[in-house]
């Protein structure tokens, strides 16, 4: 079964890439493909840009669409990994096996929010999903990952760059709220991929450190100045250390993205983004700024994804 839960599951990264960027020019190219299909997607978390692109996606892939949107409660008290809140006591298991009758691919948004007790459960809805359905399942973002993400970023590097090997920095950002590192995660596996290709330096204060099985390999400048020096695009996203999981942060200003700190570079985020804390608003609106165009590559990301799992069932 074909699973898209991380980057390391789309296995010809560069094909996809280049099929996204003419899908953009011919997006109905394939609406057949998804003509009696069905994608459900559930959201344990809000969503903006992740929730219209994967359904403009689908449709224009032809495919029907059900959105659920889950009051999760993160409840690990009946049986660990099994249980999900639909306003009924609904677990996962039995729901798993459910949806996999009404729908063609399940599309999953599922991470904790932000107290202790929940930080050990971070990934047990993606698992229990994937453990008991029986249909394709695409990660919308996850407390470790969203390679959605991640594809539309590799998109707009392409899209952007200009010149033969460029230096990218994922820059650690001011937050005052820790959150999973679901999107730094993504973007260094994305860079691990292209590495022939890109110089790539993570700059993030000291006890901010990813999972170092993500960043094996990376290298990592805690100077934020030194980092930034001579850089073509800059990547910021806040996350936590884990010793600080769950709690409202300080907000520190020295790591707030500047005009001047930007340089020549382009700047990049995912979106939603805190205004004059992660960067200041110049920075934002400016021409070197690549996050609506980032945004816009989440759809035809997103189609890449669906078209791919929809050959893969007209084949089966
Ligand atoms: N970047 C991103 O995933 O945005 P949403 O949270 O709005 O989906």
């Amino acid at each position: 079964m074909k699973q898209y839960t991380s980057l390391n599951d789309i296995k010809n990264l560069n094909t996809l890439v280049k099929k996204a960027i003419q899908l953009k020019n011919d997006p109905f190219q394939y609406s057949h493909l998804g003509k009696n299909k069905t994608l459900i997607m559930l959201f344990f978390n809000a969503s903006l840009r992740t929730r219209l692109s994967t359904e403009k996606a689908a449709k224009n892939l032809g495919m029907e669409v059900s959105i659920l949107n889950i009051n999760a409660t993160w409840n690990i008290e009946f049986e660990e990994g099994t249980i999900m809140d639909l306003n009924t006591s609904e677990h996962i298991k039995e729901a798993a096996q459910v949806i996999s009758h009404y729908g063609d691919i399940l599309a999953i948004r599922a991470f904790p929010s932000l107290t202790d007790k929940e930080k050990d459960t971070t990934e047990w809805v993606l698992q229990s999903l994937q453990k008991y359905a029986s249909i394709p399942i695409v990660n919308m973002e996850s407390a470790t990952d969203h390679p959605l993400q991640a594809l539309a970023d590799a998109i707009t590097l392409e899209e952007h760059n200009t010149v033969q090997k460029p230096k990218v920095v994922l820059s650690w950002a001011p937050h005052p709220k820790a959150l999973p590192h679901s999107v730094p995660n993504a973007f260094v596996h994305l860079m691990h991929r292209m590495s022939n290709n890109i110089d790539f330096v993570i700059t993030h204060p000291k006890g901010y450190e990813l999972d170092t099985t993500v960043t094996k390999n990376a290298s990592i400048v805690y100077n934020q100045e030194e980092a930034l020096k001579n850089a073509d695009f800059v990547y910021t996203k806040n996350w936590s250390s884990f010793s600080d999981y769950g709690k409202i942060l300080p907000i520190d200003t020295n790591w707030t993205i500047t005009q001047e700190k930007l340089g020549n570079a382009r700047f990049m985020h995912c979106l939603p983004i805190r205004r004059n804390v992660v960067a200041e608003d110049a920075v934002l609106d400016g021409n070197n700024s690549l996050v609506i165009a980032q945004a816009n590559n989440r759809t035809y990301a997103a189609q890449a994804v669906l078209q791919e799992i929809l050959l893969g069932l007209v084949k089966t």
